[in-house]
Formats: structure tokens, sequence, C-alpha cells
């Protein structure tokens, strides 16, 4: 490789453009480290999110030549072409400025399908033993490891086009709480999830699951809200 990289950030709100930096490489170099060279070195003003740096906190997707990931955790070596890379804001969601966007709607999104966990016990009760072993919590478990990056959500066609979608995150979130013998949430999360924009709405043609960064699979959890939601239906509980 080079000793620099042509780097090509978005700049400004939604009608801005792209500006493009040279920056030194670095063995093991990741997509956020380059970005924060541009903002220590070149460009104090440069807008971005980050936190943990580990894959942990899902603050710093952006879009990479075209394609959402988390930046650290990424190589620059692997999205590297012709010397060049072009890193802009997350798509799907309102721009703050520069590769920084406003997250408020994915969050709402959150609540809106009832991804908080709903105690049917109090503190006085025993701390109930569930065991790993069980059909629920093997169903749990499989979508439990989301870093709330919204990856998933930038890559979603449906949340493109249908501002009410719930959202590939939001409803991976409900199907492990739909699965959790803990969870008093029941049927008034059920009713959220089959509502207009809820699992229903979804497509199935699985960008979500190609592109999240923790291997997790949005569209088998909404396959399985969808069954759930249905047999709610038919048994009237819906
Ligand atoms: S499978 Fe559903 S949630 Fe996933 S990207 Fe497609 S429409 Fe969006
Ligand atoms: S499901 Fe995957 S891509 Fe979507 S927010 Fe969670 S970790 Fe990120
Ligand atoms: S900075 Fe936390 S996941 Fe990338």
């Amino acid at each position: 490789m080079p000793a620099t990289v042509e780097v090509a950030l978005w700049r400004g709100k939604a009608d801005g453009r792209y500006q493009t930096f040279s920056v030194p490489l670095r063995e093991n170099q990741t997509v956020l480290d380059v970005v924060t060279w541009v903002q220590r070195h070149a460009d104090p003003t440069l807008a971005y999110r980050f936190a943990c740096r580990v894959g942990m906190c899902g603050s710093c997707a952006m879009t990479v030549n075209g394609r959402p990931r988390w930046t650290c955790r990424t190589h620059i070596s692997k999205v590297v072409e012709d010397g060049r890379v072009e890193i802009g804001p997350l798509a799907n969601l309102p721009l703050i400025k520069d590769l920084a966007c406003d997250m408020q709607a994915f969050f709402e999104k959150w609540q809106k399908a009832k991804g908080a966990f709903a105690p049917s016990k109090s503190r006085q009760d025993p701390i109930e033993r569930i065991s790993p072993a069980t059909a629920p919590r093997i169903a749990a478990d499989a979508a439990i490891e989301c870093i709330n990056c919204a990856v998933c959500y930038s890559a979603c066609d449906t949340v493109r086009w249908n501002e009410d979608y719930l959202g590939p995150a939001a409803l991976n979130r409900a199907w492990t709480l739909v699965n959790d013998v803990r969870d008093a949430g029941g049927r008034e999360r059920l009713a959220a999830l089959a509502a207009n924009g809820g699992c229903h709405a979804c497509h199935s043609h699985q960008s979500c699951q190609e592109h999240c960064p923790k291997a997790l699979n949005p569209t088998a959890s909404i396959a399985g809200l969808k069954r759930r939601t249905m047999q709610a239906y038919i048994r009237g509980e819906l």
C-alpha cells in the first residue's frame, strides 16, 4: 500500500460535499483511526461520533465506500480502493453535521417496539434460574448481542421508504423480550409489533443480516415475530 491514503469525508449537512484529506497510513489502522487523524491533525471542526473503540458501544458506524460499517473494527487496508476511501454518515438518519447523525428516531423506535424489559417479579422475589438450554432462551440469546449501532437500520430499504417502519434493530430487540420468560410485556408488546410499521412491513430481503457487524440475523428475528403475532391474532389475543 502507498504511505498515504486519500480520504474523502462528508462535510456539512445534507447539502454538503466530500472533502479529501491525505492521511498517513499506519499498520493495523482502522477507518476510525483515519477519521480521528483528520480531526486531530487537519481539521478540528470535523464532527463524528465514537466512544469505546473496541466494538462495544455501537456509536462509530459510518458509510464506508457506500456500505454501512462499524469503523472502529474495520481495517483501512480492507476498504481502500486505488489508494482512496470515501467515508460518509449513515443513511436513513437525519444528518447533524459531517459524519454525525441524529439517532433520536432510531431509539424512539426501540421505545415504540417496547424494547424495554418489563419485569414480572419484584425485588422481593427470589432470582429466577433460566436454563440456557430451553428453546425460548436459545432464540433470545441468538439475537441478544446487538450493540445498537444502526448499521442494519441504515442498510434497510424498508426504513428508507416507510418512515413508520420500526426497523431491524428495534424488532430484533423485541424478539429477545418476546422469548424472555421473565418478561411481562406480553400482549401489549405483540400489539405494538403487529401494528402499522411493525414486523409485517419487513420485506425479508436480508440487508440487515448481511451488514450486521455482530453477525446477528434480524431477518430471522422478524420472521419469528411475524409467526408469533399471527398466532396471537388467530387465537383472538390481538
Ligand atoms: S429483512 Fe426486513 S429489516 Fe432486514 S433489511 Fe430487509 S426489510 Fe429491512
Ligand atoms: S442488529 Fe446488528 S447492525 Fe443492527 S443495531 Fe444491532 S448490532 Fe448493529
Ligand atoms: S467506537 Fe464503540 S463500537 Fe466503535
